[in-house]
């Protein structure tokens, strides 16, 4: 059967009717890999898997509530949309506003955006507005702008990029046969963890799995507002998609955690760059910094016991554990670069060559 997207896909859970003009770059159908390395670090009674949603048509999981959020604009005959945004919803509003033929605006915190992202902003079309601040002053900014004029906001808080986006755990249960019983993932202005655990509950409502999973979030420890329980001024961290101090859906991740009985805690940077090199290493996937936060969540709650002290006789085994990842590796190569040792420029002689290679 020839895929379509995730609007035909899914379109019974979607606000959708045969009067949408459905603009879509067959985004979703990503794959869930099993994850052998990062398995056989926590046990025998554990299944790994990585949600790859680098592998969306702009190379995140914005392109799941892109389809949906923009898909519903031109259905309501908007003729521009705007967003703030940390890069990947930039990246995603131009590219299918650029294929509804839209006008967007992006709002970018200066010199705070990936490489990647900011080039798929630029070659899309967008007018890319850098803003001297960060992204929560680009959000307040935007949401001002779009309470007075003909512009739709497609940020998170546009409730379509919300039921798009929760596809991604409709398809983690088709592919499993069920809900995994836990999930992990960064969060940042909040959404997606809100998506996921939206998706799960209606999922198991209408009896397409019979459990739900524990969901654990994960902010960087210099951008940790929902932890720390109060908003942060100058966010830091190397995770630039979620350098957010004061999240938009801060609300309803909290309700995710509490009603799944999952947790929401911190990374280090530390810890992010060692999962993204793990991820890239031992299981043959690249990664933005962002999104190895929830190996990096899988690798602290290892180290801190949480898995080993579990109730197994209340589980099916193997226990299902899955981490999304979110962005692909090349929308930040920059980082990529930093964090690998310069190639050695050597003369073109096959004897240095060879003994440089440890065969001579
Ligand atoms: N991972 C990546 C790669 C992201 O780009 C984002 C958010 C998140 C995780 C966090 O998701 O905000 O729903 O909690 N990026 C937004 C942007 C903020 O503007 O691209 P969230």
């Amino acid at each position: 059967m020839v895929y379509n997207g995730v609007i035909e896909r899914y379109k019974e859970y979607l606000p959708v009717t045969e009067k949408t003009p459905i603009i879509t770059l067959k985004e979703g159908n990503t794959p869930l890999i099993p994850a052998s390395c990062l398995g056989s670090l926590i046990g025998d009674n554990f299944a790994v898997y990585l949600k790859y949603e680098g592998l969306n048509p702009t190379g995140s999981f914005k392109d799941r509530g892109m389809t949906v959020a923009i898909s519903k604009a031109c259905e309501e005959k908007a003729t521009a949309v705007i967003c703030a945004s940390t890069g990947n919803t930039s990246a995603s509003s131009a590219a299918y506003a650029a294929k509804a033929g839209m006008k967007c605006f992006v709002l970018i915190p200066e010199g705070a955006i990936a490489l990647g992202k900011l080039s798929q902003a630029f070659i899309h079309g967008a007018v890319v507005l850098a803003v001297k601040g960060n992204f929560d002053t680009a959000l307040k900014l935007a949401r001002e702008i779009t309470a007075k004029y003909p512009v739709t906001l497609v940020n998170s808080l546009n409730p379509y990029r919300i039921e798009g986006q929760k596809t991604a755990s409709f398809e983690i249960c088709d592919t499993l046969g069920n809900a995994p019983d836990f999930q992990l993932m960064p969060v940042g202005n909040a959404g997606n963890i809100t998506a996921y655990w939206k998706g799960y509950k209606e999922y198991k409502e209408k009896g397409n799995s019979t459990k739900l999973p524990k969901m654990l979030g994960f902010q960087a420890e210099g951008a940790a507002p929902i932890v720390k329980g109060r908003p942060i001024k100058n966010p830091k961290t190397i995770a630039t998609a979620i350098k957010i101090g004061n999240p938009a859906s801060w609300k309803t991740a909290v309700e995710a955690r509490d009603e799944s009985g999952g947790l929401i805690d911190t990374v280090s940077d530390d810890e992010i760059i060692a999962a993204y090199k793990l991820l890239a290493e031992k299981e043959g996937i690249f990664v933005e910094p962002a999104s190895a936060v929830s190996v990096a969540g899988l690798i602290k709650l290892t180290k801190n016991g949480y898995f080993k002290n579990l109730p197994i006789t209340a589980y099916q085994l193997p226990i299902a554990i899955v981490c999304i990842l979110t962005g692909h590796g090349l929308k930040d190569p920059e980082r990529a670069i930093a964090t690998i040792k310069k190639p050695r420029v050597l003369k073109p002689d096959l004897k240095v060559i060879l003994k440089e290679m440890g065969y001579y």
